[in-house]
This record gives C-alpha cells, sequence and structure tokens, in this order.
C-alpha cells in the first residue's frame, strides 16, 4: 500500500484530481486535517483533527465495471467491516454512508476523472469520525470514540484498504453478485420502509432487495422501482 501523508490540505480528492497523471493506481493519500473538504451534494465536510481523511486513486479495472457508483459502495462495505472488526456495531445506508446507532460516523465521495470521454481514473475519498468534536451535521452524526470503539487510524486505514482491494478483485471478476449477499447483510435497512430523494422528487416505499448490480430495489404497492441514485432519509 503506498500511503502519502499530510498534515494539512484542502482536501485529500482534490488532491488526487489535481495531481492524477502522476499518481498511480492504489496510491493512498491521506491528511490529518483538511482545509476544504469536500462532502457529496458541494457540500463542506468539516475536517479537523481526530477524524479519518484519505482518497484511494483507482486507474485499472474501470473498463470492467457495470457503474463506477459500485466502487462507492465497496468503500462502504469496507469501512464497515473494518469498524465492525474494531468494535463498531456498523451498518450501511444505500448507497455510500455507513452508520453505527443509527448515526452516521463514515461519508465516501467518489468523483471520477475524464480524458475526454474516457474514464481514466476514479478517487474514492473517505471520511470517518473517530474522535474530532466538530461532525457534520447534515444528517444525525457520531465519533466511534463516542460509541466506545477505540480505532487506531492507520490499522483502520489499512484494514479498510486491504477489505477493498480483496473485493475489488471479487468485482472485477465476478461483479457486483459476488459481494451481494455481503452487501445485503449490511444493509441497515432491508425489509424496511424508507424515504429516498431521487434528485428533485421524493419516494417512498420498502427497500424490498440490492440487485445482481448493487441497485436498490424499492417496492411501492405492486411496484418494483430500480433506483440507481439517490439518497434515504434517516
Ligand atoms: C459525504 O458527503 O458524506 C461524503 C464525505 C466525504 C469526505 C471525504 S474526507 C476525504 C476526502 N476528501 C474530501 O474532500 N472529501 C472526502
Amino acid at each position: 500500500m503506498n500511503v502519502i501523508s499530510f498534515d494539512i490540505i484542502p482536501s485529500t480528492n482534490e488532491y488526487c484530481a489535481r495531481n492524477i497523471s502522476s499518481l498511480t493506481h492504489g496510491d493512498v493519500i491521506t491528511a490529518r486535517r483538511q482545509s476544504a473538504g469536500r462532502g457529496r451534494k458541494s457540500r463542506k465536510w468539516s475536517s479537523e483533527e481526530g477524524g479519518l481523511y484519505f482518497s484511494l486513486v483507482l486507474k485499472e479495472g474501470l473498463s470492467l465495471l457495470k457503474s463506477p457508483g459500485t466502487l462507492t459502495q465497496l468503500m462502504a462495505l469496507a469501512v464497515c467491516k473494518a469498524a465492525r472488526r474494531a468494535g463498531a456495531e456498523a451498518y450501511i445506508k444505500w448507497p455510500n454512508d455507513v452508520l453505527a446507532q443509527g448515526r452516521k460516523f463514515c461519508g465516501i465521495l467518489s468523483e471520477a476523472v475524464f480524458e475526454g470521454q474516457f474514464l481514466k481514473a476514479v478517487i474514492v475519498g473517505v471520511g470517518i469520525n473517530l474522535s474530532q468534536k466538530e461532525l457534520n451535521s447534515d444528517k444525525p452524526a457520531v465519533t466511534l470514540a463516542e460509541l466506545g470503539v477505540k480505532a487506531d487510524a492507520e490499522v483502520l486505514l489499512k484494514e479498510i484498504i486491504d477489505n477493498f482491494n480483496f473485493n475489488f478483485d471479487l468485482l472485477k471478476r465476478d461483479g457486483f453478485e459476488a459481494l451481494r449477499s455481503s452487501y445485503k447483510e449490511a444493509f441497515l435497512y432491508l425489509g424496511k420502509p424508507v424515504k429516498m430523494h431521487i434528485f428533485e422528487e421524493t419516494v417512498q416505499g420498502t427497500a424490498e432487495d440490492i440487485d445482481a448490480e448493487g441497485r436498490l430495489i424499492l417496492r411501492q404497492g405492486e411496484t418494483l422501482r430500480v433506483i440507481n441514485i439517490g439518497d434515504m432519509d434517516f
């Protein structure tokens, strides 16, 4: 694992995007603090000391993916497994938050880099609340420390990357189907009523299934709706 560490930079995702040509597949960029951490939907991601902030650069095997979004799900699974090993009762909120006791302790922002129309790289950025005071408050949030989980940032990072790489190999060989049962087991809302925001639309239903491509199957009465992109309410 090739890790490049900084004390403070604006954003590990932004660093990767700016230096993408000189970075290689599998490089991991970490920062103890970010001065302009970014979250999904152009939100700010508060990144004071005490959290784990990193980005993983992926350049190989991308053409084998049906959707680059699957990489976010793969990362959520990798974080979930590592956090469980550290002692947290972690679950995934489809597609890309990781929660414990119903509160978010990890957010993931994947960004694609194109060269013309070709997908050149995907940057998978991860923010994990370990023990910092100021949390991102778009959703109910928690730190691992508040849950009584003592996680060493370096150990956690290594486990997450190992988990990710293991699952990425499976994904490239057999598609999302190879990870589907693990993902479903870790998915907090399976079989439960959910409220989803899909672009401007808000829909309600039951989270019926995760399909062989990692998409959410939402039941609305007799209708099954296949959802690629969306956000779930807590
Ligand atoms: C979310 O909105 O839930 C996603 C948050 C992702 C934050 C991480 S921290 C490391 C990487 N660098 C960034 O600027 N953002 C991601």
